[in-house]
């Protein structure tokens, strides 16, 4: 297929580069930005899938004019996109992305909540890739990498928020192993951003920084409200990612029931039903939706989130509750035509396994509070220092960690690399294993967690999810060895 001259001066720039770094030469996808995958509806991202057990994908972080809910925006995109392309993976699979930063500033990339190395080329947070450099990450999974939705985004400390704000994200999927039976598969990410009359991305206030922003433009796909068709019976594959830097999205379908396949790591599992769910930033949903006749519409409904320490009443952000909508309509499922054939029943579960009999090694607390004005942003005390560890892990023990909130505002905490196992939350015992890479831990309240440090060692982070917070200061490095 022809290339645009953007992508011919980007070959041309890159062929040294390539060669250089693993003799590979020039094999790699240019992640379609003309044509959609053909089958792909126009309403979901463009898709790059591995094949032969490889995928090679070049991600370019640009400036980019896009349409976002019918609207005209200088954005930040990757290859010209918002969100960027679905990169889907299998178990066992080797990825490499080419990150070339177009950008006017620093950026680099994490491939959130995959289990892969935190070393060298592969999901280095540590490494800035600077403006007009390219960098060549290299990613294995493992053989049993848990199948689910995961995504991407920059993640160079004090500018992530910004980026991800401005339309710097992506998913990723595992493929299961035996695929669940379902008529369609939606790619949902859910991002928030705010654009000013201009049409370029409104900046926020120190304040706004402090609370978490969060954007009055809410998209799925980079649309506002996009519709779906079904037929009644059909059983579809919903699959949303919370890509938003601050917004936490309690769903419902229109008080019709969803089926709750897993959280982050989603995958076939017995599928529980529910009627709503909370994803705090950067959680993901595998769900099933049966179609039942009528239109469906997914909805966020307001969350209290909490305030800043000092400030009084109920915290929606920095507006009174009555300004805050009730909900936001999000997709919409309109379901009509003949009944189709219910599908085959059988979702083959799945287990992530189950710590809470193993032996713990250490047990630890975390606790992450927020003051105001500056410094104020800290776990245990401290605020990030790249140079510094703050945890060293025995690798191959497991470890079960009580994160407490010390302030009246929930936090969303992610560790990289390693999945948590719920254990405890809201002061009770989990019924279920659940597996998390985010876990809210409410305002004031606490939540325990075991992981696994198996695979992989190196030096990671973890953080609060409000990537203003991470911005801040609210992230620590562990250090597994
Ligand atoms: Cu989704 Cu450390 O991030
Ligand atoms: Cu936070």
């Amino acid at each position: 297929r022809p290339l645009s001259r953007r992508q011919a001066l980007l070959l041309g720039g890159l062929g040294v580069a390539g060669t250089a770094a693993g003799g590979v030469g020039l094999v790699w996808t240019l992640a379609g930005r003309d044509a959609p995958v053909p089958g792909s509806s126009p309403v979901q991202p463009n898709q790059e899938s591995s094949s032969a057990g490889q995928l090679q994908v070049e991600l370019e972080a640009a400036p980019a004019l896009v349409q976002l809910a019918g609207r005209q925006v200088s954005a930040l995109a990757y290859n010209g996109s918002v969100p960027g392309p679905t990169l889907r993976l299998r178990a066992g699979d080797t990825l490499k992305i080419r990150l070339v930063n177009n950008l006017d500033q620093v950026t680099n990339l994490h491939l959130h909540g995959l289990h892969v190395s935190p070393e060298g080329n592969a999901d280095n947070v540590f490494v800035p890739v600077e403006p007009g450099r390219a960098f060549d990450y290299e990613y294995r999974l493992p053989a049993d990498h848990p199948p689910g939705v995961y995504w991407y985004h920059p993640h160079h400390h004090g500018t992530v928020a910004d980026q991800l704000f401005a339309g710097l994200c992506g998913a990723i999927i595992v493929e299961d192993p035996v695929p669940v039976e379902a008529s369609a598969e939606r790619i949902l990410v859910v991002t928030d951003t705010a654009v000013d009359s201009a049409g370029t991305i409104s900046a926020v206030s120190p304040m706004e920084r402090m609370m978490g922003r969060e954007g009055g433009l809410v998209l799925v796909n980079g649309q506002s409200n996009p519709q779906f068709s079904a037929r009644p019976g059909q059983r579809e594959r919903w699959r949303i990612v919370n890509a938003c830097v601050a917004r936490y999205l309690r769903l419902r379908l229109d008080g019709q029931q969803l089926q709750l396949l897993g959280i982050d790591f989603g995958g076939p599992q017995d599928p529980e039903a529910v009627e709503e769910l909370l994803l705090a930033p950067g959680n993901r949903a595998d769900l099933l939706v049966t179609a039942q006749p009528g239109n469906a519409v997914l909805r966020a409904y307001r969350y209290n989130r909490g305030s800043m320490p000092g400030m009084m009443g109920p915290g929606f952000g920095q507006r009174a509750p009555q300004e805050v909508p009730d909900s936001i309509a999000l997709a919409t499922l309109q379901v009509s035509g003949e009944p189709a054939a219910p599908p085959a029943a059988a979702v083959a579960p799945q287990g992530l396994g189950d710590l809470r009999q193993s032996v713990v090694a250490a047990h630890r607390q975390l606790t992450m509070a927020m003051g105001m004005g500056m410094g104020g942003f800290t776990i245990n005390g401290r605020e990030f220092d790249a140079a510094r560890t703050d945890t060293v892990v025995t690798a191959g023990s497991v470890e079960e960690w009580t994160i407490v909130n010390a302030s009246p505002m929930d936090h969303p905490f992610h560790l990289h690399v390693w999945p948590m196992q719920v254990i405890e939350e809201g002061g009770r015992e989990a019924g279920t294993p659940r597996w998390r890479d985010v876990v809210n831990v409410p305002a004031n309240g606490r939540v325990k967690v075991r992981v696994a440090f198996e695979d992989f060692r190196g030096r990671s982070v973890y953080h609060c999810h409000i990537l203003d917070h991470e911005d801040l200061g609210m992230m620590g490095v562990i250090d597994v060895r």
